[in-house]
């Protein structure tokens, strides 16, 4: 890791990351040893990793995995969800498993069609059902916290994509924590500060089966090529992508932004499923599966 200027062997990196991740979760107050968390998982090595780090660091932890209904040639869902059947069964996990198209009528694909939205690309739509689905099921079954499996190479790619943009409602809010707010679970990315290459080496090196593809969608996408233009300038620069959002975490901390005006955040009931939204009306989702 010339990042860190350290180099481990396979027993001694095996302990370094669980203990980094404990360090990371105290850190920015992400969840408490009493709290119940709810990981999650599309059967890829970062979510994989972090369902089998907080289980080992001793944390009440299940999995949700969302069926998407994105199949295509390589069978994307249907052997992303085998995988992460397999990893819930070998160590005894509990594992909720929900089906968009048994649920709603319609695949990710399939409501994609239907939508403005979904035009060219289903994964605007997809990321929409997503964080519907995940606070539903961490809402309903009453978990305390809900955690994804960004790592640091997702959270740079999105940092740099709103720079650009100097889109600063999403630069306020992109942090390692989002707390709690009436209907909308607490959020936590407690791999955030890991490389994406740090997470395979440790599902590699923890012998975790994990889905190699990529969704076939996001090929082409604008956060894998501004993934690969941060690769270069960290192999020219290493640590350059680490200091880049450590440092953006720490600048808004000494108040580089102003917080919001209240006005910014009225959030009111959905009427179809009563999540919060800032729309006057339905949700983005209950929209969108109403078009189906
Ligand atoms: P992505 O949006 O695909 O980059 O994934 C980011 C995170 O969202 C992953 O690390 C997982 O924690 C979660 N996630 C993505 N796809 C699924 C899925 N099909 N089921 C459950 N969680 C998912
Ligand atoms: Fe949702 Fe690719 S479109 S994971
Ligand atoms: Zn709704």
């Amino acid at each position: 890791m010339r990042h860190h200027k350290l180099a481990l062997c396979k027993e001694h990196y095996l302990e370094w990351i669980p203990a980094q991740t404990a360090r990371f979760i105290k850190k920015y107050w992400m969840f408490g040893p009493d709290e119940r968390v709810l990981v999650a998982v599309s059967g890829g090595k970062d979510s994989l990793s972090l369902w089998d780090i907080l289980w080992r660091l001793g944390y009440q932890v299940d999995g949700l995995y969302l069926g998407l209904g994105i199949d295509g040639e390589a069978g994307y869902s249907t052997e992303s969800h085998r995988l992460t059947e397999k990893f819930a069964i070998e160590r005894g996990l509990k594992l909720h498993v929900v089906d968009i198209q048994q649920e709603y009528g319609a695949s990710i694909p399939m409501l994609a069609e239907k939508s403005r939205r979904g035009q060219g690309r289903p994964c605007s739509v997809c990321g929409v059902a997503k964080r519907h689905e995940m606070n539903r099921i961490a809402r309903d079954f009453g978990y305390d916290v809900l955690a994804t499996g960004h790592n640091l190479d997702d959270e740079v790619a999105v940092l740099f994509a709103n720079s650009l943009a100097w889109s600063v409602d999403l630069l306020r809010r992109q942090e390692p924590v989002l707390h709690e707010s009436d209907g909308l679970a607490r959020k936590v990315k407690p791999l955030c500060r890991f490389y994406e290459k740090e997470m395979a080496a440790y599902a590699l090196l923890r012998g975790i089966e994990y889905i190699y593809e990529e969704c076939p969608f996001a090929i082409g996408s604008t956060s894998i090529y501004y993934k690969e233009m941060l690769n270069r300038l960290e192999s020219d620069r290493p640590g350059a992508k680490l200091a880049y959002y450590v440092k953006f975490l720490e600048s808004k901390k000494n108040g580089m932004f102003s917080p919001p005006t209240s006005q910014e955040f009225i959030l009111t009931p959905c009427p179809q499923c009563g999540q919060p939204t800032s729309a006057d009306g339905l949700c983005s989702f209950c929209k969108i599966v109403r078009k189906t």
